[in-house]
């Protein structure tokens, strides 16, 4: 800095002392500010999201970054019920992991006031259809009939359709395809927990299969299955795995679903 640039910044110094004070706090706000993570970043950028899940009395602020990660979806089905959903939902919120849930419409008719609550914590709601009927043994009228009452009941708790739909024992034909304007959600690990219902069973057969865009299939109805999940999440985190919605998850991969298409995981 030269001499005259020197004796500038004097001169200012001699005539606005308090100068330096709203610098020096200035400074401080930027330092907190960023110590807490609370950048904003652009609406409808998939890889960095802010995500909002308010509470009773508190909100939280979270700022992710999916590029490159290893990315892992939980997805929970046959809900919702209220022995086992609501002890989920605290458990996922808790850990600030985001799920995607797989109702059945006629569980969802009957507690709506839990899928609700699951969506506002962030979590993801797709239809498993009305009463979970094994599709390819219907007629066409038939699954078409259970699908649409499944979306209507969830639009009408949710004020919106879900958006994916994962069709029973993921047993489609064309009839299913032709019914389902949906893309089809299935899985690419199953920890099988409605067999073993034991939870060192149901983690280690996750982290057996378990790989990056893999979709990890549960359900909320069993309570061994709920006390399996903060382990499992635990466990994926160690090995560095970041959860995802399946809408965070297709986004951060790049792919557009197609309407009667079926998924299986979201590989990079
Ligand atoms: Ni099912």
């Amino acid at each position: 800095m030269s001499t005259r640039g020197r004796s500038f910044f004097r001169r200012l110094d001699i005539r606005f002392p308090w100068l330096k004070l709203v610098v020096v706090c200035l400074a401080g706000v930027a330092m907190i500010a960023d110590l807490c993570d609370l950048t904003i970043s652009h609406v409808g950028d998939p890889l960095n999201k802010i995500r909002i899940a308010p509470m009773s009395h508190h909100v939280r602020v979270t700022k992710r970054t999916l590029d490159g990660k290893k990315l892992v979806a939980l997805t929970f089905d046959d809900g919702p019920s209220p022995e086992t959903t609501p002890r989920l939902l605290t458990i996922l919120f808790d850990k600030d992991v985001p799920a995607t849930f797989f109702t059945l419409g006629n569980m969802a008719e009957k507690h709506p006031e839990i899928i609700k609550e699951a969506e506002k914590k962030g979590n993801e709601i797709g239809s498993h259809t009305m009463y979970h009927q094994n599709l390819i043994t219907l007629s066409a009228d038939a699954v078409q009939a259970d699908i649409s009452q499944a979306k209507s009941v969830i639009k009408s708790i949710l004020g919106h359709s879900p958006s994916y739909t994962r069709p029973p024992y993921g047993n489609i034909n064309d009839n299913v395809r032709r019914a389902v304007s949906n893309p089809m959600i299935l899985w690419s690990v199953d920890t099988e927990d409605w067999k073993s219902k034991d939870p060192d069973t149901i983690i280690a057969t996750a982290m057996s299969e378990v790989h990056d865009g893999a979709i990890i299939l549960m359900h909320d109805i069993y309570p061994t299955s709920v006390d399996a999940v903060p382990r499992l999440i635990d466990t994926l985190r160690e090995q560095g795995y970041e959860f995802t919605t399946i809408k965070e998850l297709t986004k951060a991969r790049r792919v557009a679903l197609s309407p009667g298409a079926t998924y299986y995981n979201f590989r990079p």
